[in-house]
């Protein structure tokens, strides 16, 4: 779910276990610049929050009409679980089903029955992914609810189903369908992972942006806010679908450009206009998403901590070298080999770089950059040279000979660039 950001100094990271390397997960206010104690309140009133709905205006259409925690989820269209129900479904949650923990709470697999969603027995019937937000979290309530809000009424490929929630006492639930290949940030950070090809790197940004574009497109425009690769999702054939609902707010409407909120994100992805003003337009969306596009074209993390100071902002870092095509070579993840199509590669950089421009208003809109990454399939772009066929990829290549790979990355041509090992 959703993190909010801080000036450097009273950074708060929440994520208590996380490698030092991980974008952090961050709490403040933005108008006081005081961060909200670590300690969160429990929401034991949570009817009386109020969430803007993305489906209604008021009678001027200008603003969204808030709407009550009853009128939410009534109007949702997944179904409401009892906490005995999803307790059976994990079998009490049980350690061995926990498939993931984030900010606000942690993820177990769980089996329900396909037709009357009724807890079945593991490996019978349908597997779900069960979200249990942790308990003193009243920031996780409201994304709890503005999740439900969302996702219970937005339905696209490229989007992950709510099949339901659970709102009994102090706990709260939301039960998605099961997205098999977990999350794009393991797929390209984890050591143990099976690189992913050229091809596929295409596919997962095509298929994200074709959900944030579905967003950005609706009738009442929605910002999602929290594009990281952690919240891409991808399924057997590696179509990406955007989990993570907490942090969507209706866009603008009317004449206005953008909406004034707290602000909340992920370091690394968040634009710097909105971390500055917090200003958010659907180009903010844009900034993070072109984030993504970096970490598919390089294999580096957007934030690292393990890096020295100007190099740990992945998007600053690279920017320079991103529209030098003679350059380029020297960022594209080593993972690869060589098996990327220069034309395709030298194309995403040059989109990227446009999606992360500092002045908002350059940036393109989301509809543009999915049209262009699916320009990048045509053949023109996604041809690679037999020459670089016959090398070998990265992925079969043994550890050692990978530090070889990298170690030519020499700033011999006056650019600050310097090897880096990739985990
Ligand atoms: N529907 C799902 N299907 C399969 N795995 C899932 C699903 N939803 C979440 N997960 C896994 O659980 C992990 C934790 O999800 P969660 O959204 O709580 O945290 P996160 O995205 O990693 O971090 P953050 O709190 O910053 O959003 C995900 O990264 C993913 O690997
Ligand atoms: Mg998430």
């Amino acid at each position: 779910m959703g993190n909010c950001l801080n000036p450097p100094s009273s950074v708060e990271d929440s994520r208590t276990s996380q490698n030092s390397s991980y974008p952090s997960k961050v709490v403040t206010s933005r108008a006081s610049s005081l961060s909200v104690p670590s300690s969160r309140t429990t929401c034991s009133t949570p009817s009386t929050l109020t969430i803007p709905s993305y489906s209604e205006k008021n009678s001027s259409g200008d603003l969204p009409t808030p709407r009550t925690e009853g009128q939410i989820l009534s109007a949702s269209n997944s179904k409401d679980f009892t906490y005995s129900e999803l307790k059976s479904a994990t079998r009490n949650f049980r350690p061995e089903n926990l498939i993931g923990e984030g900010g606000f709470g942690y993820v177990y697999k769980g089996w329900v029955d396909e037709q009357s969603l009724a807890p079945s027995k593991p490996g019978h019937g349908m597997i779900v992914a069960i979200k249990k937000l942790k308990r003193e979290s009243f920031q996780g309530h409201k994304e709890w609810l503005t999740e439900v809000n969302y996702l219970g009424q937005l339905q696209h490929p490229n989007l992950v189903k709510l099949i339901g929630y659970c709102s009994e006492g102090d706990n709260r639930l939301l039960v998605y369908e099961y997205v098999a290949r977990g999350n794009l940030e393991n797929h390209l950070f984890r050591r143990s992972a099976q690189p992913l090809d050229w091809q596929t790197r295409i596919k997962v940004a095509i298929g994200t942006a074709r959900g944030i574009s579905f967003l950005h497109d609706s009738k009442s425009q929605v910002i999602y806010r929290d594009v990281k690769a952690s919240n891409i999702l991808l399924d057997p054939e590696f179509n990406a679908k955007l989990s993570d609902f907490g942090l969507a707010k209706a866009g603008p409407t009317g004449d206005r450009t953008h909406i004034s909120t707290q602000v909340m994100g992920t370091q690394g992805y968040a634009a710097p206009e909105y971390i500055a003003t917090g200003r958010l337009s659907a180009r903010a969306d844009v900034y993070s998403f072109g984030v993504v596009l970096l970490e598919l074209l390089t294999g580096r993390r957007a934030l690292d901590r393990s890096r020295e100071l100007p190099k740990q902002n992945l998007a600053d870092w690279v920017r320079p070298w991103l529209t030098d095509k003679r350059k380029l070579h020297k960022i594209i993840d080593p993972k690869l080999g060589e098996q990327y199509p220069k034309r395709g590669a030298h194309a995403l950089a040059q989109l990227a770089s446009r999606c992360i421009s500092n002045d908002a208003k350059r940036r393109p809109p989301m509809s543009e950059v999915l049209t262009s990454l699916e320009q990048l399939q045509d053949p023109k772009f996604a041809f690679v040279s037999p020459r670089a066929k016959e090398g070998k990829s990265s992925a079969s290549i043994p550890r050692s000979s990978l530090r070889f790979l990298v170690s030519h990355l020499h700033p011999s041509d006056g650019g600050n660039w310097e090897p880096i090992s990739h985990q």
